[in-house]
């Protein structure tokens, strides 16, 4: 009834909170063979590790991973895979007024709804913290599924989108917003700064397209690659939106304008567009697997919000701590961790089911 598990046959349980002194993931059904060792991970952690730029948060933590079981002489031995990264830079008197009142937009009212108790210090379980664990779980799914490629960047900041027509996949890293567009990261860098100065924040839409993923994974109906998918991503902190393909604008379409027309190709059909996002049926069908992903702006701000203490009496909160002004940005490797973490279990399911 807890929840902190994902996956069918690839599994992963996250543990931990913001200021506890670790937190990580245990990886299960993971096979065996796997050349795993933790520089395989920590790649993936730095891309998300706070503190790199100013326009995320100004935590410092290493986010040096550790695995701890599951690996023998540097390959997996098919038993639970536990990966533990400590926090070294709590700073919980940042959050005393967070203790007593609730920030709207975040999960301290729900939670204390829920469980009549929380830990308030940086947000405890709902903190983004937590995300590091789903990407360091994600470096192991990467490994499970090689021939897939799965690369995620970020579309839009505050409304202002990148130009398609210049994307530079060389460019998503090359910037502090994994921006394809260096136009459009020029522009977002004035944009952020000024929300940020202005003690409010920015949402972001981030896009994720996997490659290579052969046609026939996933799974009609229940447990469509879209719901999937879906739902992987929906999990994330502060998303709010996931579309696959051309989602919500496929409804303003016709059905020839939708219609993602075949041709004989040499190795299966050739498809002359993608407006699916890859998937037919709940069923890959070997195109480019395309996610968007809407995340909200970041809801622990200087502005003074209206909102009531937990005793109920009105009040306002302006939340100081180091919090990232669009969370979006450091979504970015939180979603194509997601995104590999399904794609692996998915990959086993297709093996266990049709060989
Ligand atoms: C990478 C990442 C970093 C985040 N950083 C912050 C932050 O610094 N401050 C904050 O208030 N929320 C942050 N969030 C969002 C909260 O964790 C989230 O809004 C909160 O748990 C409530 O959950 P919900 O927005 O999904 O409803 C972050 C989310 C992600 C994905």
């Amino acid at each position: 009834m807890s929840y902190n598990t994902f996956g069918r046959v690839f599994r992963f349980t996250t543990w931990g909170e913001s200021h506890g002194p670790a937190l990580g993931a245990v990886v299960d059904g993971c096979p065996p063979g796997i050349a795993l060792s933790e520089a395989d991970i920590q790649p993936w952690l730095d891309r998300r590790r706070p503190g790199q730029s100013r326009f995320t948060t100004q935590r410092r933590e290493p986010d040096q991973v550790r695995i701890l079981s599951g690996v023998f002489e540097g390959r997996t031995t098919g038993t639970p895979i536990s990966l533990m990264i400590e926090n070294v830079d709590q700073r919980s008197k940042d959050y005393s007024e967070v203790a007593l009142a609730y920030r709207p937009g975040h999960a301290d009212y729900a939670y204390d709804a829920k469980y009549g108790f929380r830990d308030y210090r940086g947000g405890g379980r709902s903190s983004a913290r937590e995300t590091a664990a789903r990407v360091a779980a994600g470096a192991v799914a990467r490994l499970v599924v090689p021939q897939v490629r799965v690369r995620a960047w970020v579309e839009a900041i505050g409304g202002d989108a990148v130009d398609p027509a210049t994307f530079d996949d060389a460019a998503i890293d090359a910037n502090p917003f994994f921006c394809p567009d260096p136009t459009a990261a020029a522009r977002w860098e004035e944009k952020v700064d000024a929300a940020r100065k202005a003690g409010s924040s920015l949402g972001a839409v981030v896009v994720c397209e996997a490659t290579g993923v052969p046609a026939g994974w996933g799974a009609p109906l229940y447990a469509k690659l879209d719901s999937e998918l879906a739902a992987a991503c929906m999990s994330i902190n502060a998303v709010k939106g996931v579309e696959i393909g051309d989602g919500f604008a496929a409804a303003a379409l016709s059905g020839e304008q939708n219609a993602d027309a075949m041709r004989p190709g040499a190795d299966g059909p050739a498809f002359l567009a993608n407006h699916a996002g890859g998937i037919a049926g709940g069923i890959a069908t070997g195109q480019p697997i395309r996610v968007r992903v809407a995340f909200k702006p970041t809801s622990s701000i200087l502005t003074p919000v209206p909102t009531v203490t937990r005793e109920g009496s009105a009040t306002e909160i302006a939340t100081k701590g180091r919090h990232d002004p669009c969370v979006g940005i450091r979504g970015v490797p939180v979603v194509e961790a997601m995104v590999a973490l399904v794609l692996a279990d998915q990959a086993l399911l297709h093996r266990a089911q049709c060989g």
